[in-house]
């Protein structure tokens, strides 16, 4: 997403999904944290937090200390209206208002392949973290693995190799990769069941018609560690 462009998630639809706008919801949430192993009080930061769902349920139900950071300055105010004592900043996921190592974990749910510099993020989640810290990320993907990045779409979503490789190049190692692309059909249907159709959706990852074919969408949960 450009900045500058409309920003398509502070659509009403997406503002009031009540737990988060991504496939898993807080069960994909709940599995990143037991992955990362986060002790009591960790310091987790949100990058892509629309209304700060997930740093609330880290905050109540997982004894973290959870902040948020989203592009949108509306979706924070939202978010701080539900719930007044959250900690959501507005600033961009390539540009973070944080100190070096001043984090455990980083999550991203859903908002990478909406972000307009992937190695950019990458690069400030690597800053911002201390060593061994531990990146949590959901988001859709290409399964076909023919893809080239930046030429099989118009839109962020990359394949396993290619994710591989950006991270890789920032410092980071792999730690769990999962498909979970049994959430997003779940997901997509129950939009479609609520909505009428999910062009909206599609049309907010920046994915055309033609693309979901091409490079068969899927969604993985994937965990990687920060290098010393
Ligand atoms: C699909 S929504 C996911 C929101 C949230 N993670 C959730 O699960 O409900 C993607 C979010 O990424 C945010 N976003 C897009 N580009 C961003 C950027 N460069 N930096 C920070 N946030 C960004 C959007 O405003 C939107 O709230």
């Amino acid at each position: 997403m450009g900045q500058g462009s409309p920003n398509l998630f502070e659509n009403n639809i997406f503002a009031n999904m009540r737990s988060g706008v991504r496939p898993g919801g807080f069960m994909l949430t709940k599995r990143i944290a037991a992955c990362c192993n986060f002790q009591h009080g960790a310091r987790v930061v949100d990058i892509g937090c629309g209304t700060g769902t997930t740093v609330e349920y880290l905050r109540d139900v997982g004894g973290l200390y959870a902040i948020g950071v989203d592009l949108s300055a509306l979706l924070v105010e939202q978010g701080k209206k539900r719930t007044g004592d959250l900690q959501l900043i507005q600033s961009s996921g390539e540009e973070l208002p944080f100190d070096d190592h001043s984090f455990d974990g980083v999550l991203a749910e859903c908002s990478l392949s909406v972000m307009s510099d992937v190695g950019r993020v990458f690069a400030e989640m690597n800053r911002i973290l201390v060593p061994g810290g531990k990146l949590g990320i959901t988001d859709l993907y290409a399964r076909d693995r023919s893809c080239n990045f930046g030429a099989c779409n118009s839109s962020g979503i990359m394949t396993y190799n290619e994710m591989a490789q950006v991270l890789r190049d920032h410092g980071f190692k792999i730690m769990v990769f999962e498909d979970q692309s049994r959430f997003l059909k779940e997901f997509v249907v129950k939009f479609i069941m609520e909505h009428g159709s999910a062009e909206e959706l599609w049309q907010c990852a920046g994915i055309e018609k033609s693309d979901k074919k091409t490079y068969k969408l899927g969604y993985y949960l994937l965990i990687a560690e920060k290098c010393s």
